[in-house]
């Protein structure tokens, strides 16, 4: 059965697959290569039965020196049983030579091909991403059916398929990318790399993946969720593939060798998978530890950054912190010390939108073009608030740029291209920059040693974002940045003690660090009947998974372990249940157009900014938008709906600014993130298309710009909330309850915490103070505070969370009610509310 050294076979039949194929009724693989139906007629020769010229005899290989005119060819070394042409430009294709990957081409694609899962490890940059799908590619994998690579970041999958398609000279309709919003998939994608999650979905309509021909796994080793669970997933869908002789590869990509978790996990290989190790041409990087670790990191950056730069030859910087706004704030003060001449540039409103208001009084802009013998340090462009930092003398000029997923992608890409000439490259970033994305030419790096995540409590879901150490696997990638072109030095910010005996090994894996409840409706929906056993790689904890399981009881989601028909229309949308649920529920209402853009605003992260972008804080700004965020809150219903129906508001008028062309300067003037509003835009497309195509009968009718919600829409928009987010909600804390009336003035219980909440200053609702609240999240940073607030009644509760009410019999109503309208019986009950048992008023039921 071995196959695959016969040239007119094409590459990806599994060694493995036998004969099996033969009894199928599925077209047999063991076809000649057909040419795909919209291919380039330049680019590759159609594959007939005649040997096609794709398919390269070895002999003519081997012959890699012969002087070819430009586009070079390549593949000098490789002699794969099948070579789909691919035509390269020459400075790519030398680039590419100096990736030890490519060395090791042959015994990468000969062990996919006998191998249906195969682990690849290689350090950060050694061309996994690049290449692997380039060699597949080659390779024939993507002659009938596609390949996929997930990525975990939106950023990476964009940046990747960009990227391998202009090293293979093939635009975007091939080489294409599809995110949660957005993508430039077409019939001819032969390449499509994708969130992890946009799979995730892509199984639950297609359990087999049969459109594809290999999944490949990138960053396994980051251990998020939705690659876990692919993870697992694929242990089952691969065996499957193969019954049906259509197999499908699975490629497993990690940048770091901590892969026990895959290969030593028997319920999810039998047979621990092949790991071929790439080596990265890594240079040599020397760590240097502080001596003592100082709490205040970000002067510690600085100070360290401006001696690289003062003091040490050239070479790219590149500087970890933890979040947006401490990096903003460096790249602030770095941008003080080693102004570059400024050249005021016209049309500037972009770097105004990052600077935020304070840089926006001054008219200073970096230009882009530098002209060394014009440079003079500039001493009287010091503003005010920056005169601790005096320019230096004896320093060229550094080239700033900050990088963290929340920035606009345009502004993200800066770092790719090479600093104006004369300048060095100091890029100042969160740890995205740690594993996905690669910056050319670093020579320093400057680790502060912490990262924040995201911490939720798994009881009550409360989430905080921590500063926390990073682990020595992070800090171990971090200081590789620095010996990508040349020996490098990584400047830790902390002691080696430190380093030593506080940091973890490997960061936690995600799947054990946050709320599972979608992933676990969407396992139901597969059919999985007992999540506990599905072989994750790392299992989520058990009371993780009942937390989960609770939740979506509550909603309606689930009864008894099994997915209610309210629970299928729920996973159909891509978006956390409980926004599911309020989608399914305004269907009846006729309120849809309303939830939508909801649900999209909720389902994007900080739409309402607190505090200008930039660092510092401006209180006037902030004064500014919270007259303006009660003006469009309104009043009656529209007041109760509270910080929602400012959301709503502001979607609505971002619209309006759209159509304008003013959306960035109606963001910046209102306080609204720009990124966060033209996400809410393309989701609210998407669940429109999405309600379109699955409930016709609901004739969704779409006017972007929403006018308000009527009174009574806003009344049964808060019952919608309530509906979905009815495990969160929280109470007034009494004033003869409080000892201290001004500390717990703004102070709620929340049904499933000890401690009190609070009603955040930036709340519409704090001059309401409602009796009842329904939040979308509660988060903790100097207090615990309530996010997205509105306020319902409590009569609503048994109606709409009756799982969460104890109500007492029917018969304890002396008085039942007969109404012959309806032909039905009422009585009033008592009841409470949640396991802290608050008294419901008296309650009508039927
Ligand atoms: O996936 P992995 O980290 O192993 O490496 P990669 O992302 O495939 O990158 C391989 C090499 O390509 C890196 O060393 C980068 O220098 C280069 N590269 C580039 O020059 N420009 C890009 N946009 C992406 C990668
Ligand atoms: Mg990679």
């Amino acid at each position: 059965t071995e196959t695959i050294n016969d040239p007119n076979v094409v590459g990806f039949e599994s060694s493995d697959s036998g004969n099996d194929s033969d009894s199928e009724p599925e077209p047999p693989q063991k076809e000649k290569p057909e040419l795909p139906p919209k291919a380039e007629p330049e680019k590759k020769e159609p594959q007939n039965d005649t040997k096609p010229k794709e398919i390269k005899e070895p002999q003519n290989d081997t012959k890699p020196k012969d002087p070819e005119p430009k586009p070079v060819k390549k593949k000098p070394e490789a002699k794969p049983a099948v070579y789909v042409d691919v035509i390269r430009d020459e400075e790519i294709q030398k680039a590419r030579l100096k990736l030890p990957i490519l060395a090791e081409e042959q015994q990468i694609m000969e062990v996919i091909n006998e191998n249906p899962v195969v682990i690849i490890a290689g350090e950060t940059g050694s061309g996994k991403t690049t290449q692997v799908p380039q060699f597949l590619y080659e390779g024939g994998y993507a002659l009938k059916k596609q390949i996929a690579v997930t990525e975990p970041r939106r950023v990476a999958a964009i940046a990747m398929s960009k990227r391998v398609g202009e090293e293979m000279n093939l635009n975007s309709r091939e080489v294409s990318y599809l995110i949660r919003f957005e993508g430039n998939v077409t019939e001819d994608t032969k390449i499509k790399f994708m969130t992890d999650g946009v799979l995730l979905k892509e199984v639950q309509n297609d359990f087999l993946l049969s459109q594809y021909s290999v999944v490949i796994l990138d960053e396994a080793h980051e251990r998020s969720v939705y690659t876990d669970i692919l993870i697992g997933l694929l242990s089952r869908i691969v065996p499957l593939r193969k019954k049906r002789g259509d197999p499908l590869k699975l490629i497993i990509m990690s940048a770091t060798l901590r892969i026990e978790d895959f290969t030593m996990n028997q319920r999810l290989f039998k047979t621990p998978p092949p790991v071929l190790k790439v080596d990265s041409r890594q240079f040599p990087v020397t760590v240097h530890f502080n001596k003592r670790t100082d709490e205040d990191y970000l002067s510690e950056s600085f100070n360290k950054t401006v001696k690289i730069h003062t003091k040490l030859p050239d070479g790219g910087i590149l500087v970890f912190l933890t979040g947006q706004q401490e990096v903003n704030s460096l790249v602030k003060k770095l941008r003080a010390k080693f102004p570059l001449k400024a050249k005021p540039i016209k049309d500037d409103t972009e770097e105004e939108e990052e600077a935020g208001p304070k840089l926006r009084k001054q008219k200073k802009v970096y230009a882009p073009k530098v002209d060394l013998d014009d440079y003079k340090p500039d001493w009287s462009s010091d503003s005010e608030e920056e005169t601790e930092e005096r320019p230096v003398h004896n320093a060229a000029p550094l080239w700033v740029l900050p990088l963290y997923s929340m920035l606009p992608t345009h502004k993200q890409n800066e770092v790719f291209k090479p600093p104006p000439a004369g300048c060095r490259l100091c890029v100042v970033s969160t740890n995205v920059a740690e594993t996905s994305l690669t910056i050319p030419n670093v020579k320093y790096v400057v680790d502060c040693g912490r990262s924040k995540v995201k911490l939720y409590d798994k009881v009550t879901g409360v989430s905080s974002y921590v500063v926390t150490w990073t682990s020595k696997a992070s800090a171990d990638q971090r200081a590789g940045r620095a010996g990508r072109t040349g020996p490098g030095h990584c400047y830790r910010l902390y002691s080696s003690a430190v380093f030593n005996d506080t940091f973890q090994m490997f960061s936690i894996p995600e799947i054990q660090q946050k709320p599972v409840d979608d992933l676990y409706l969407q396992m139901k929906c597969m059919s999985i009947d007992k999540v506990v056993n599905f072989p994750f790689p790392t299992a989520p904890d058990l009371l993780q998974l009942k937390t989960a399981e609770r939740r979506l009881e509550v909603l309606g989601a689930l009864t008894k372990g099994q997915v209610t028909a309210l629970g299928r229309a729920i996973a159909k949308f891509p978006v956390l249940p409980r926004f599911g649920k309020m989608l399914a529920l305004s269907h009846q209402q006729d309120l849809l157009p309303y939830t939508v853009c909801l649900v999209a605003a909720l389902s994007v992260q900080e739409v309402l900014l607190e505090r200008p972008i930039n660092e510092g804080d401006d209180k006037g700004e902030r004064l500014k938008w919270a007259g303006l965020r009660r003006q469009w809150a309104g009043s009656g219903n529209s007041l109760l709906l509270g910080d929602n129906m400012v959301l709503l508001r502001a979607v609505g008028a971002a619209e309006y600014a759209n159509t304008q062309n003013k959306l960035e300067k109606f963001c910046f003037d209102n306080g609204l993130r720009h990124k966060a509003l033209v996400e809410i835009r393309k989701l609210r497309l998407q669940l429109t298309n999405e309600i379109k195509a699955n409930m016709p009968e609901a004739e969704l009718v779409v006017d972007p710009q929403l006018a308000p919600p009527t009174d009574l829409q806003a009344k049964l928009l808060r019952q919608i909330l309530l509906s979905g987010m009815g495990d969160q909600i929280a109470k007034k804390i009494g004033e003869e309850e409080a000892e201290d009336r001004v500390k717990f003035k703004y102070g709620y219980h929340a049904n499933n915490m000890e401690e009190p909440v609070f009603l955040h200053s930036g709340s519409v609702l704090r001059k309401t103070l409602p009796e009842f609240v329904v939040y979308q999240e509660i988060y903790e940073t100097n207090k615990i505070y309530m996010r997205g607030v509105t306020a319902i009644e409590p009569e609503w509760l048994p109606v709409y969370v009756p799982d969460l009410c104890n109500l007492s019999e029917p018969l304890s109503d002396p008085e039942p009610r007969y109404n012959r309208a309806n032909g039905k019986v009422y009585c009033t009950v008592t009841g409470t509310f949640g396991s802290q048992g608050w008294s419901l008023p008296n309650v009508e039921i039927e």
